[in-house]
């Protein structure tokens, strides 16, 4: 399948991207605390109580959106069953068509999406740019998975001349979609691309902290030709909205992105009535190995841009890292000192590279973690809360923090999802694969050698979905749509094909044999 990956980052002459941002930027700052609805059945639907967006860096109201309320669900669910009737009935190449459509939308808004993501989450510009073109990729990779596979209708053998057998792939019906705050719209768009391109139709709830962005992928959607119901885009608290939606019994699946405890009872509650399609991409805790013969300076650089871009918030983010005993102190060094170079700052400034965490219960997090890390070993940079001036002082922000603490440590076994990351040493490759290994997560993992022996056996051995090796731009991050698929191994996800791969599409699809004769 040809496929144009359009990261427009990569080769950008930066000062127009800026200037382009800083314009969407005022833009955007226009309509700040306005009034946005839900959408059921093609309409703006206004009556709920207000969810209110903020600005994680200063707490600026961003907007104010109308949950759906409980009393809402059957109402969505019905209108959803009944868009499905025509839209799984809709030629696959008029799918394809609506799909691809919106990526070139969602590409042409780029900066102004960019821009209500980085007043949203918190992430820098290129962050931001980064998760919008995505989302686009996404969105014309999977149309193209359908086109390649011509609608996934494949001819069978024949018992007799007058048979004729075909193996066709139909949909499921009606999924709702759970998407989380971190790719706000990246992950939104690929996970509802992937169902709709099958002919289910959508109840996207996004995560509460992100509600603005999603708005930005139902106008595209919207605006692409999608017909009315087929994508309905609806707001609430997961543990209330979500829990109703994959509780009901008229949808036929569900596709989430989050937490694994979130996922296992989305999973739980899903199940609980019959057997219906669940598919999960949840958390990691993800190691790098840094062995002895290590190009030093690249493995400083991988492991600091996975451990802090994004501030730690990536289900791909480096959070363990193995060295080799030899190496330790210079790797710890090097970390450490380009940890504490790294101040937090405001993310919509063109220079910063660590923004806010999200919320406070993030702080909490990393408050907690912290005094762990001066119990149980030593913190080697940050550990603190950086003093910000003016409605900054508000802001959601933490220091890109390097502890050493030992392998059973509580810290190198649960997800924090934070700027931090635990280092601990090695005397051999099999010592570090068994504690890389030891976890229940298996999302992405990363290795630094000089050896090919070395990076053979990581790769044989190690238990995760998305493997690198030598990566200095990033150990454990930065999966794109076509280029490495997202994977989520263990407790990692539950998915066995996941996103951004070759096999996506074809999940949301149930087979189905069909005979003339
Ligand atoms: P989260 O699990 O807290 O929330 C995710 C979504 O689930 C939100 O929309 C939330 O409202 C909803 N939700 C919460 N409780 C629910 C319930 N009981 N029933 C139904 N829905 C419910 O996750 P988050 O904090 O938004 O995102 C961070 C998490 O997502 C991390 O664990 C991260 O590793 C993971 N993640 C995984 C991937 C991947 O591809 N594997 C990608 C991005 C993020
Ligand atoms: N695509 C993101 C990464 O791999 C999640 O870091």
């Amino acid at each position: 399948m040809s496929f144009r990956i359009t990261y427009s980052v990569l080769d950008a002459d930066l000062s127009q991207l800026h200037a382009e941002f800083d314009k969407a930027l005022s833009g955007v700052r226009g309509k700040l605390g306005a009034e946005h609805p839900s959408f059921i059945s093609g309409e703006p639907w206004r009556g709920g109580d207000l969810l209110d967006s903020r600005n994680p860096a200063n707490q600026e109201l961003l907007g104010r959106f109308h949950r759906t309320p409980l009393s809402e669900v059957d109402r969505v669910v019905r209108v959803s069953r009944e868009a499905q009737k025509k839209w799984g009935a809709t030629p696959w190449q008029e799918r394809a068509r609506i799909l691809k459509r919106a990526a070139d939308l969602i590409s042409e808004r780029r900066m102004e999406l960019a821009a209500i993501m980085t007043l949203e989450v918190g992430k820098t510009r290129l962050e931001s740019l980064g998760d919008v073109e995505e989302s686009a990729d996404l969105l014309r990779y999977y149309a193209g998975q359908l086109e390649e596979a011509q609608g996934f209708v494949k001819p069978l053998a024949r018992l007799s001349p007058k048979e004729d057998t075909r193996s066709v792939l139909r949909p499921y019906g009606v999924f709702v979609v759970i998407s989380p705050f971190n790719f706000p719209l990246a992950l939104a768009a690929g996970m509802s691309a992937g169902v709709l391109l099958g002919g289910n139709t959508v109840i996207l709830k996004p995560s509460e902290e992100t509600p603005w962005c999603a708005e930005g992928l139902y106008q595209a959607l919207h605006d692409a030709g999608l017909p009315p119901g087929v994508f309905q885009l609806v707001h609430g608290e997961g543990e209330s909205l979500g829990a109703a939606l994959v509780s009901h019994p008229g949808i036929d699946g569900v596709n989430f992105t989050g937490s694994q405890p979130v996922g296992m009872e989305i999973h739980r509650r899903l199940t609980a009535q019959s057997v219906r399609p669940c598919f999960l991409e949840l958390g990691g805790k993800n190691p790098a190995i840094v062995c002895r013969d290590a190009d030093l300076e690249a493995a400083i650089e991988g492991c600091y841009r996975s451990a802090f871009g994004l501030s730690g918030q990536k289900c791909s983010a480096l959070s363990r890292i193995y060295v080799h005993e030899d190496l330790k102190r210079d790797f710890i060094a090097g970390l450490a000192e380009k940890a504490r170079a790294t101040r937090a700052a405001d993310p919509s400034l063109a220079s910063t590279y660590l923004g806010p965490v999200i919320n406070d219960a993030s702080v909490k997090r990393f408050e907690r973690a912290v005094a762990e890390a001066r119990q149980g070993g030593t913190v080697h940079a940050g550990g603190g809360r950086p003093q910000l001036e003016g409605a900054l002082a508000q802001g959601h922000f933490v220091e890109a923090t390097v502890v050493e603490v030992p392998h059973g440590h509580r810290l190198m076994r649960d997800e924090l999802f934070l700027p931090f990351v635990g280092v601990t040493s090695f005397q051999t490759l099999d010592e570090a694969l068994h504690m890389a290994n030891d976890c229940i997560y298996g999302l992405t993992a990363g290795v630094f050698s000089r050896k090919p022996e070395d990076v053979e056996t990581f790769m044989d051995r190690a238990e995760a979905g998305v493997l690198y090796a030598n990566r200095r731009t990033g150990a454990t991050t930065g999966a794109w749509p076509g280029v490495q698929s997202f994977c989520g191994w263990k407790a990692s996800g539950g998915s066995g094909k996941g996103g951004c791969g070759p096999y996506y599409v074809s999940q949301f699809m149930r087979e189905q044999s069909q005979t003339r004769m």
